[in-house]
C-alpha cells in the first residue's frame, strides 16, 4: 500500500530503488516481519498499541511554535459589543457554560458519540473530553510532556486564568465548595478589567514566550523557574482550567479571513499577540471589537471534540439567558490576583527574540477563508457520492490546476472506534486521482467515479484501522525502541517525501455558524479545513507568503473553478446517462461492500 501511494508521487527511479527495500524489508525472515511480531507483542500489553508513539511524533517532539504551526482555531460568528460591560457579560456567561460542560465530562455525563457517514453508528471513545480541561502541555529542551490532571467529581478550588492587556489574572471559579454564578463571575471580571487598566502595575507580556518555538520556550522557562515568584505564576498557569483572553480591538476589518488570523496568532505583539499562553488546550478569545473564538493546543484532542464544546457553549449562551440583572455595586468575593513575574535581563531578551518571531509568523501567513456558495454536501450526496471524498478530489484537481502534479496528502481519519484511538491518515493523492486531474478532456465521469470510490476505500481503510501512517510509525518507533539500527525502509528519501506533507486537509464539520483553520504543517506546503454544510462549503486555505510555491488567493479560485467543472460534469453526464450498476456506482455508499483495493 504504501508502495502503491508513492508511485506515481516521485521520480521513476527513485520508485525502483524504494521498491527494492521495501520489497527486503518485508520478505519472510526480514526485518519487517521481526518488527512486526515485536509490534504485536506491544499491542497485547497497551490499550491502544500506536497511541504514545503517534503522540510523541505527531506533536510532542514537533520543535515548532503552537500558533499557526500546530493549535487550530475556531472562529466564531462576529459580536456586537457596545461597551466593555457586554464584553464582560458575555466572558461571565461563557464562563459559566464551561464550568457546566466540565461538570458533565466530569460527572461522565455527557452522551457517547457516535461515528456519523461512512460506517456510521459505531460508539467512539470519549476519553478525548477529559483531556479538554485538564492538560498542560510543558515545553521541553528535546520533547515536550503532556501533563494530565487527575479530574474529580467533588467541587474542589479551581480557577481560570483571565488574560488581560498582557496581565494574566487567576479567576477563582468554585470558593468554599460553591461554584461562582455568572453575577459574582461578571464582578469579578470587572475587578480584573479595573486591575489590568493601572498602568504602573504592568508587567512584561510573559506569554509571548509560549508563542516561541518549543525549545526556546523550554529554555527561557528553565531561566524563569528559578525565581520562586515566577515559579508560582506557572504553577497557577498550568493548573488552570483554561483561558479567557480579553483582547483589545485589533484595528482591522473584521472579515472572516481577518478574524481567523487574529485567532490563530493575536496579530502579533502591537495587538494581542501577548495576551495568550499557547500551552494550555482550551483558550477562549474574547475580543472587545466582537472578535471572538477559541485558540487549541491540539495534542490532548481532535478538532472534532473543540467543535463540540464551542457549540455547547454557543447553544449554552443562546438557550440560557444571562442571569445578569444588574452587575453587583459590591462584593464578599476575594479579589482576583495578578500573577507577578520576575524579569531578568535574560528573560528580557528571550522576551525579544519571541516577539520578533511571532512578528515574523504574522507577516508570513497567507490565509484565506472562502465560502463555496455554487452548491453543498446535498448536491454531492445527490451524485450518490461521498461528500469527502469529492472535496479531497477536489482539492487534488485544485492542486494540480495550481501546481502540475500531485503531492503526499493528508487527510486526518478519526480512529475513535478504537480504544484511545486519535487519527490516521488518508493519503488522498490516490493514483486513481492523478488519473481523474489529468483526463479531464476524455472519459473524465468514469474516473471521477474511480477517483472517488478510491478515496472512499482508503477512508475505510483509516477509519478501521487498516491505513498504513501509524502502522509504520509503529514499526519505526519499535526498532528505536530495540535499539536496533535504523531500517533503511525509514531513511530512504521516498519516505521522507511521504511524510512531508504539502497538503494537510481535515474535514470540521460544524452545526452552528463557526468554522475551524489552521496553518500550513511544512514551509511550502497548504493547511486546508473545510466545512460543507448542505448548500455551500467553508474552505479555510492557509500557506506561507515566503515560499514562492504557494499562494492561498490562487488556490482558492483555482478550487472554486474546479468544483465548478466537476459539478458541470457530474450534471452533463447525469443528464446523459444514469448509473446503472448501484454496486458499481454507489462508491462511498457505507451499505454496499467496499472491495479493498490496495494489495499488490
Ligand atoms: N451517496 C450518498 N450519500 C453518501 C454517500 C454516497 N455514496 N457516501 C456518503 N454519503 C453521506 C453519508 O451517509 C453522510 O450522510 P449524513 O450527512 O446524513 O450523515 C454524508 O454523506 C457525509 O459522509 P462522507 O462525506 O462520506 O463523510 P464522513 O462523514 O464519513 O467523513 C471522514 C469522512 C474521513 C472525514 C470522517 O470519517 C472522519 O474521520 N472525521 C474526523 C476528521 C477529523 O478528525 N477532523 C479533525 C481533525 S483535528
Amino acid at each position: 500500500m504504501y508502495l502503491k501511494c508513492m508511485s506515481h508521487l516521485i521520480p521513476e527511479e527513485q520508485f525502483k530503488k524504494t521498491k527494492a527495500i521495501v520489497e527486503k524489508f518485508g520478505a519472510p525472515g526480514g526485518m519487517g516481519e521481526f518488527l512486526q511480531k515485536k509490534l504485536v507483542e506491544r499491542s497485547e500489553h497497551k490499550a491502544n498499541w500506536v497511541y504514545d508513539y503517534w503522540l510523541e511524533d505527531m506533536y510532542l517532539s514537533n520543535r515548532l511554535a503552537l500558533p499557526v504551526n500546530s493549535s487550530p482555531v475556531m472562529v466564531f460568528p462576529k459580536q456586537n459589543f457596545t461597551s466593555h460591560s457586554d464584553t464582560l457579560r458575555f466572558a461571565a456567561h461563557l464562563i459559566s457554560g464551561v464550568l457546566e460542560y466540565k461538570s458533565l465530562i466530569d460527572g461522565r455525563a455527557l452522551p457517547v458519540d457516535y461515528a456519523r457517514g461512512q460506517l456510521a453508528g459505531t460508539p467512539l471513545c470519549m476519553d478525548q473530553y477529559n483531556k479538554v480541561f485538564t492538560s498542560y502541555r510543558l515545553p521541553g529542551a528535546k520533547m515536550d510532556t503532556l501533563v494530565a490532571q487527575k479530574s474529580t467529581v467533588m467541587p474542589e478550588p479551581e480557577h481560570i486564568i483571565v488574560a488581560c492587556k498582557n496581565q494574566f489574572f487567576v479567576l477563582d471559579v468554585v470558593i468554599n465548595f460553591r461554584r461562582l454564578n455568572e453575577k459574582d463571575l461578571y464582578t469579578q471580571l470587572e475587578r480584573i478589567r479595573k486591575m489590568a487598566d493601572i498602568e504602573e502595575e504592568r508587567l512584561p507580556p510573559i506569554g509571548l514566550l509560549t508563542s516561541d518555538d518549543r525549545t526556546q520556550w523550554a529554555e527561557a522557562r528553565s531561566v524563569l523557574i528559578k525565581d520562586s515568584t515566577n515559579r508560582d505564576s506557572l504553577d497557577m498557569i498550568e493548573r488552570c482550567l483554561c483561558l479567557v483572553c480579553l483582547d483589545e480591538p485589533s484595528g482591522t476589518e473584521l472579515t472572516d479571513t481577518n478574524r481567523a488570523l487574529l485567532m490563530l496568532h493575536g496579530g502579533g505583539m502591537d495587538k494581542n499577540g501577548g495576551n495568550r499562553w499557547y500551552d494550555k488546550p482550551m483558550q477562549f478569545v474574547i475580543g472587545a471589537d466582537g472578535c471572538c473564538g477559541v485558540v487549541c493546543e491540539h495534542s490532548p484532542f481532535e478538532g472534532i471534540v473543540l467543535v463540540q464544546c464551542s457549540e455547547y457553549l454557543l447553544r449554552y449562551m443562546r438557550g440560557s439567558p444571562s442571569k445578569l440583572v444588574r452587575a453587583a455595586s459590591m462584593s464578599e468575593l476575594p479579589a482576583p490576583r495578578r500573577l507577578r513575574w520576575k524579569c531578568s535581563p535574560d528573560i528580557q531578551a528571550f522576551l525579544t527574540a519571541s516577539a520578533d518571531k511571532l512578528q515574523r509568523l504574522v507577516k508570513n501567513l497567507d490565509m484565506n477563508v472562502n465560502k463555496f456558495t455554487g452548491y453543498g454536501k446535498e448536491f454531492i450526496k445527490k451524485q450518490k457520492m461521498s461528500p469527502d471524498a469529492y472535496i479531497q478530489v477536489a482539492l487534488q484537481f485544485t492542486f494540480y490546476r495550481c501546481h502540475g502534479r500531485l503531492v503526499p496528502t493528508y487527510e486526518s481519519a478519526s480512529i475513535r472506534r478504537f480504544q484511545e484511538g486519535r487519527v490516521d491518515n488518508i493519503r488522498s493523492s490516490t493514483p486513481e486521482a492523478l488519473a481523474f486531474v489529468k483526463a479531464m478532456d476524455a472519459e473524465k465521469m468514469e474516473l471521477l467515479w474511480t477517483a472517488i470510490k478510491a478515496q472512499t476505500n482508503y477512508t475505510i481503510l483509516a477509519i478501521t484501522g487498516m491505513a498504513i501512517d501509524n502502522h509504520l510509525l509503529g514499526l519505526r518507533e519499535i526498532a528505536k525502541e530495540l535499539k536496533l539500527e535504523k531500517p533503511e525502509l525509514f531513511s530512504d528519501t521516498t519516505y521522507a517525501t511521504s511524510i512531508h506533507f504539502i497538503l494537510s486537509t481535515s474535514q470540521v464539520p460544524t452545526t452552528e455558524e463557526m468554522f475551524c483553520c489552521y496553518g500550513p504543517v511544512v514551509p511550502n506546503g497548504y493547511g486546508a479545513c473545510y466545512n460543507p454544510q448542505t448548500d455551500h462549503i467553508i474552505f479555510c486555505v492557509s500557506s506561507f507568503r515566503d515560499s514562492a510555491e504557494t499562494s492561498s488567493d490562487l488556490f482558492v479560485k483555482t478550487l472554486e473553478g474546479c468544483l465548478k467543472e466537476m459539478q458541470d460534469l457530474c450534471l452533463k453526464c447525469n443528464s446523459e446517462s444514469k448509473p446503472t450498476d448501484s454496486t458499481e456506482k454507489m462508491a462511498g455508499n457505507t451499505k454496499i461492500p467496499v472491495k479493498i483495493q490496495y494489495s499488490e
